[in-house]
Order: structure tokens, then C-alpha cells, then sequence
């Protein structure tokens, strides 16, 4: 093996998915030389098996819906058929556009992508084929894989992870989904405007059970309105395949049949084999352990993303990746807060929330005031047609700590919701803002005028 004939680099990158380059990014930005290391693709699963990949499907799956539902809206169309040959190669294209325009930003800040399997061989370097590549600082950023159950074969014909379902060739006709987290109720909702029967299995009592219990309880209401199976409090026993698909048991003797099985029972971080344990980085569980600031035991190796304990979304891997460049360059930037990420579910409907649940703030400040807003009392939820709720969590005389959101299209009312819990914000300031008129984010407005004593649209 050979040293890095450029002598060492400011910042080795273990991992280019959305941790990894944006602190390759960032950390470019400011004037340090920067390897990136990527055996893949980069953008990593956000891009190639996640976040945007899955999106296009569900945007397919809501133009199916629009036809199914349109005479509702005094439109008469009928759906032809799916084609999910061109259903891939749009969504393929929408990745395929993002991946040359990431590429090329990468290379034009400058920053040397080294292709291969990196393993960590000293705390200061990383081996890729017979190439040494040192650094003042490394930063691991390998991020995480679907994970499956003890003695659950993944068999990627029958038994699939979400990376097998993202190039599906077909609609199957059945699909039983385990696990009601984000991947599976997005998969859920998706195979269920294409037209299957899904069912979705889940171990604990509701549907996204992170979610503040109302937001589950609406959205297990919407999935059971739109025909889906839920089978809440079920724990997986077993599966077996068939000639013409699977049958899954569950522990309280329940049998289904389908053509598939959807595997969602998580992630785990991708660590083995990488020499890790070897150079001494403190782990638990295959996870890398770090403290606020994403220092790992050996004080010239960080890590961030879906590899550390914690939750497991590009844009806090994102957010990581700018707070830890802006460290190693000898910032002082505030460490991202876990406590107050917005979470969003794209199904149909979609799930948005950031700060406390309605049990968790009850647990941590005793005395909480909530206010749930529906969405039937908002123009525009009636003109879409969708049903839901906003729901606001507030401390006493203080601040909003907690937003829940159900309804089509609320993600993309989370982030004004993330300002709120994050500048602290009290209701009767966010009373005084104007939310315009006819829109969805009225809804929040709403919502805060009424926890503010003064609520307009609001009956009773
Ligand atoms: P998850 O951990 O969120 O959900 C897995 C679910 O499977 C849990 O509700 C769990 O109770 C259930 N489960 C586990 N064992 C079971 C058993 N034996 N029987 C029945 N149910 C069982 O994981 P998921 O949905 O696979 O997602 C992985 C990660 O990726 C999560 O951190 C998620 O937040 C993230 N992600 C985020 C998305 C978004 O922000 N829109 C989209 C997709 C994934």
C-alpha cells in the first residue's frame, strides 16, 4: 500500500449519501481540502434508494388517485392501466438528474471522490484497493441498510426490503407489509392507489407509533377508509413461501396470503467489515457512538447520519454534516438538536410533526395546553378534498412545543411549524402573523389563534 502521494488531506469523508457530502460540501466551502469516499453512487440511499426514488413513486401514486377520485371534482376520467415500466423510467430520470447535478457540484468545489470500499485503517487514514488515504480528520458517514428479523430470509423475489420494491416490475396483486413506520405505510399507500390489497402488520398499538397518538389515529382511519388492512398490536411469527406468493402467520394465530412481503422493520447502520473495532471507535449494536458534537472516542474520527444512535433522516444528516464541517474548521456552531426535527410520512394521507408529542411534553413539563384545528373548518382541505387535524402542544403561559399535522400535502407545512417550536415561539405571536388566503397553512394559523384565546373559524 501506498500513501496518499498528496500527503494528507484536511477531511477524509467515509460515505457519500447526505451526511457525507454535505460535509464534504461544507466543508470545501471553507477553504479545506476534502476526500470523499463512496464505493456506490453518490447521494446514497436518500437519493438511489430513498427519499427521492420513493417520492416519484408516491407522486404517481397521487396522479392515480386524482383519476380514481376525479368525478368528485365533475371530471370524467378512467384509468387506463400502470405502467410501471414508465413509472421507473420517470422516476429513474428524477434521480438520474440529481445524481449529474450533486456529481457535478461535488467536483466543481474541488473535492477528490475516490471510488471503492473504504475501510478505516489508523485513526488519521483509510484504505481503498491498494491506496492509503490520510487525513488530519475522518469523518464516517457510512449510513445504514434495510434490516430484517431473526430467522426472516429476505429471498428479493417473494420476501422483499424496500430496496427490492423500489424497482418492482409489476403491481402485485397483494402485498403484506410489516412493519407501519415510515417505509411501510409510504409502501402501503403507494401499492394501495396502484390498486393491491395491502395489509400492514405492526408489533405496537398504532400506525407510525413515534407519531403523537391523534396523528396515528387519523391517519389508521384514512388507510382503512381507503381500503387498507391494518393488523395494529400483531407481532410477525413467520412466513412461508408459496407457489403463488407467501403466507405470513402472526403470533395471535392469524394467517395471510399474498403475492409479497414487504420487510420494514427498520435500519441498521452499515459498520461491519469496516475496520471500525480494529482502529477502536466505540460502537453499540453496529452503531458508531458519538457525543452532542458527533465526536466519536478517538478524537480525530467523527461520525454523523443513520451510522450513530438517533434518528435516521437525510436532511439531520444534512444538517450534521454543515455542524460538523463548520466544527473541524474551528467554528463554534450549535450541534443539531435532536428534539426538534421535522418528521414527515408521504403517504397519502401525509403525517408531519417536529418537538413533543402530546404524551412525551405531558411527561417532561406536567402541565401542557393543546389545541386540535380540523381540517374541515379549511377552505383549502375542502377543496382538495382531504381530511385531518392540526394539532398544537404548548407549554402554560410559554412556548409551542409540539406540531402534528395529518392531511395531504402538510409536509410542506412542517417547516414553519419547525420555526415556531425552534424559536420558542408563544401562540399569540404566531396569532399575529397573516397566513394567506385559501391555503392549507391557514390551518396552523388557526390553530394558534385558538390557543391564543382569540379562534376565528373555529366552531363551539
Ligand atoms: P421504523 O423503525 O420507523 O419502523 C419499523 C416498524 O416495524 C416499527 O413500528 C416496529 O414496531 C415494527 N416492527 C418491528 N418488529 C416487528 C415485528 N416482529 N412484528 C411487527 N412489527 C414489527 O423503520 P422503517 O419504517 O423501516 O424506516 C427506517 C428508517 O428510515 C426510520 O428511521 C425512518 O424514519 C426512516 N425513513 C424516513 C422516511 C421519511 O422521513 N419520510 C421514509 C422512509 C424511511
Amino acid at each position: 500500500m501506498a500513501d496518499s502521494a498528496a500527503g494528507p488531506v484536511d477531511l477524509v469523508v467515509l460515505g457519500g449519501g447526505s451526511g457525507g457530502y454535505a460535509a464534504a460540501l461544507r466543508a470545501a466551502e471553507l477553504g479545506r481540502s476534502v476526500a470523499l469516499i463512496e464505493k456506490d453512487r453518490l447521494g446514497g440511499t436518500c437519493l438511489h434508494r430513498g427519499c427521492i426514488p420513493t417520492k416519484a413513486l408516491l407522486h404517481s401514486a397521487e396522479i392515480v388517485d386524482s383519476i380514481n377520485d376525479s368525478e368528485a371534482f365533475g371530471i370524467r376520467a378512467t384509468l387506463d392501466g400502470i405502467d410501471m415500466a414508465r413509472v421507473h423510467a420517470y422516476k429513474d430520470s428524477v434521480v438520474a438528474g440529481l445524481f449529474k447535478g450533486l456529481s457535478g457540484l461535488i467536483r466543481s468545489r474541488g473535492i477528490e471522490v475516490i471510488e471503492g470500499v473504504g475501510r478505516l485503517v489508523s485513526p488519521t487514514a483509510v484504505s481503498v484497493g491498494d491506496r492509503v488515504v490520510t487525513g488530519r480528520h475522518v469523518v464516517l458517514a457510512t449510513g445504514s441498510r434495510p434490516r430484517s428479523l431473526p430467522g426472516l430470509e429476505i429471498d428479493h423475489e417473494r420476501v422483499l426490503t424496500s430496496d427490492d420494491a423500489l424497482t418492482l416490475d409489476r403491481v402485485p396483486a397483494s402485498v403484506v407489509v410489516l412493519g407501519a413506520g415510515a417505509i411501510g405505510c409510504e409502501f402501503a399507500s403507494v401499492w394501495r392507489s396502484y390498486g393491491a390489497e395491502v395489509t400492514i402488520v405492526e408489533a405496537l398499538a398504532h400506525l407510525v407509533p413515534l407519531e403523537d397518538e391523534s396523528s396515528s389515529r387519523l391517519l389508521e382511519r384514512a388507510f382503512r377508509k381507503r381500503g387498507i388492512t391494518l393488523e395494529l398490536g400483531a407481532r410477525f411469527a413467520g412466513v412461508k413461501t408459496t407457489d403463488h406468493g407467501v403466507t405470513v402467520s402472526l403470533e395471535n394465530g392469524t394467517t395471510i396470503d399474498a403475492e409479497l412481503l414487504l420487510v420494514a422493520v427498520g435500519r441498521g447502520p452499515v459498520s461491519a467489515g469496516l475496520g471500525f473495532e480494529e482502529v477502536g471507535v466505540a460502537m453499540d449494536r453496529g452503531h458508531v457512538l458519538v457525543d452532542r458534537e458527533l465526536r466519536t472516542n478517538i478524537p480525530t474520527i467523527s461520525a454523523l447520519g443513520d451510522l450513530r444512535p438517533g434518528p435516521q433522516l437525510a436532511h439531520v444528516g444534512f444538517a450534521e454534516g454543515i455542524y460538523l464541517a463548520e466544527r473541524l474548521a474551528g467554528g463554534n456552531p450549535v450541534p443539531v438538536d435532536h428534539d426538534n426535527i421535522p418528521r414527515v410520512t408521504y403517504s397519502h394521507p401525509e403525517v408531519a410533526s417536529v418537538g413533543l408529542t402530546v404524551a412525551a411534553a405531558r411527561e417532561r413539563h406536567g402541565e401542557i395546553r393543546t389545541f386540535t384545528y380540523n381540517l374541515a373548518g379549511n377552505g383549502k382541505a375542502q377543496i382538495l378534498r382531504t381530511a385531518g387535524a392540526v394539532t398544537l402542544v404548548a407549554l402554560p403561559d410559554g412556548p409551542v412545543v409540539g406540531v402534528h399535522m395529518v392531511g395531504d400535502r402538510v409536509g410542506e407545512l412542517i417547516a414553519e411549524a419547525e420555526l415556531i417550536t425552534n424559536w420558542e415561539a408563544e401562540p399569540a405571536e404566531v396569532a399575529q402573523l397573516i397566513h394567506p388566503h385559501p391555503t392549507l397553512s391557514e390551518a396552523l394559523g388557526e390553530a394558534h389563534l385558538a390557543l391564543a384565546g382569540k379562534p376565528l373559524h373555529v366552531h363551539g
